[in-house]
């Protein structure tokens, strides 16, 4: 076998056959494949596609690259939840310390922040302390003990989809549904969970735009963890505006702990109260009530050890970045946009996300919102306020919030889109 030919294969719109992708990912994963041919082929299958048996075998073999993990020593059902990123989505934050407050165990492999989507651990590490890697024991010792742990995948974990993640990264080939699919599901199936609850974000901020490509990966992963004995259901969900009030590490943090002490923003409770209901039932939790979990403080009382047992101090102040600008609105009336993109690709610039692999993500950095759609808003007032610990950022930021929002006279109706838009 060789990767010419198999790169031929897609090219000309073929069907990779099972010993061609199986070759191909394990040559790729030992080094023998080189990046510039794997990009080749990624680009192929971006722009070929394909089918539903060869996604299975892609992702059978991204699986069969690394190690499975095992949750059967566990006295509790494991529930878990993936994202496919958005802006301002802390959701996991909340989420996995109400779930396991609820009687699950929930383990979250969590990922960093990509392009203008931000990312769990990256939100985490800005909590003083906190420890993002631990070994396989660590895990299933915070797992057990707490019921939670929020953490990154071990080097054994799918290591074939390392590489690949970070390649097309680079190479513009992220936004292929059989990649991402075999990207997300690789990692949860070898994770070893019992059930998976997917949110698969549409809208400008999510890397699906339209509602029928969120519908294809959407039902593309849930197939593919079915067909593994993994429980897997999928929420759409919107991304056109950002989720809460915040986009950027700190800001969301403190923003999650407002919803863990029975505040926070009305939309990030309703996502978090709607996909801890549907993790529960699939791990077959009945009679849990999720809303009373984060009103009566033992959500929190989870977020707290799971906090500390990772070496977080869950009391100490979160770094609030040096500088501040305060964008305001151009005319009164109502709020009827506000873009979930443009505020990414701002929070990005600002500092909270990366422009290589390699490079720190400031903790204080984001934006900070203080209308939404729907609001009424008085010229001159307060829109967004732009957090950084570098100023000369502030220009390139504004930059890409031209437009981002529109303001219709006083009295236009306007109608918000669901948060849950499909299941
Ligand atoms: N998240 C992943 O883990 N992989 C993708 O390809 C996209 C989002």
């Amino acid at each position: 076998m060789d990767a010419i030919s198999v790169i031929r294969t897609k090219r000309d719109r073929g069907e990779l056959s099972p010993e061609q992708i199986d070759w191909v990912i394990d040559a790729y994963t030992r080094g023998e494949v080189a990046d510039y041919q794997m990009a080749a082929l990624n680009m192929a299958i971006l722009l070929n596609g394909m089918n539903r048996t060869e996604i299975a075998r892609w992702t059978a073999a991204m699986i069969a690259s690394g190690e499975r993990m095992n949750f059967d020593s566990l006295s509790r059902p494991t529930s878990d939840k993936h994202s496919t990123g958005g802006v301002g989505d802390k959701i996991t934050l909340p989420l996995a310390p109400l779930v396991a407050a609820c009687g699950a165990a929930v383990p979250q492999l969590s990922g960093r922040g990509l392009g203008h989507t931000g990312g769990t651990l990256d939100k985490l590490e800005s909590i003083p302390g906190w420890r993002a890697l631990l070994s396989n024991e660590e895990m299933l010792h915070v797992l057990d003990t707490t019921g939670a742990v929020i953490c990154a995948a071990g080097d054994g974990l799918a290591p074939a989809d390392k590489k690949l993640y970070a390649l097309r990264d680079v190479t513009g080939t992220v936004e292929a549904i059989p990649l991402i699919a075999s990207s997300i599901m690789s990692k949860k199936i070898a994770e070893g969970t019992g059930s998976l609850v997917l949110d698969v974000k549409v809208g400008t901020g999510a890397f699906m735009k339209t509602i029928e490509d969120a519908r294809e990966l959407a039902s593309t992963m849930v197939a593919l963890g079915t067909d593994s004995g993994v429980k897997t259901v999928a929420l759409l969900t919107d991304m056109s505006t950002p989720l809460g009030l915040t986009a950027g590490n700190a800001l969301e943090v403190r923003e999650s702990v407002e919803v863990l002490a029975g505040g926070g923003p009305a939309d990030v409770v309703e996502l978090t109260v709607a996909l801890a209901r549907e993790m529960l039932e699939a791990a077959g939790i009945k009679d849990a009530d999720p809303a009373k979990a984060l009103a009566d403080g033992s959500a929190m009382d989870v977020w707290r050890r799971m906090i500390a047992a990772q070496g977080g101090d869950p009391d100490a102040a979160l770094p609030v970045a040096r500088e501040q600008h305060v964008v305001t609105a151009p005319a009164s009336g109502v709020l009827t946009r506000l873009d979930a993109y443009d505020v990414g690709i701002a929070a990005w610039r600002l500092g909270a996300g990366r422009a290589r692999k390699e490079d720190p993500v400031q903790a204080g950095a984001g934006v900070e919102l203080h209308a939404k759609p729907g609001d009424t808003v008085t010229t001159g007032q307060p829109l967004l306020t732009l957090h950084t610990d570098t100023p000369e950022k502030f220009d390139y930021a504004l930059k890409s919030l031209e437009g981002a929002f529109d303001v219709a006279p006083a009295g236009t109706a306007f109608t918000p889109n669901p948060i849950v838009l499909d299941r």
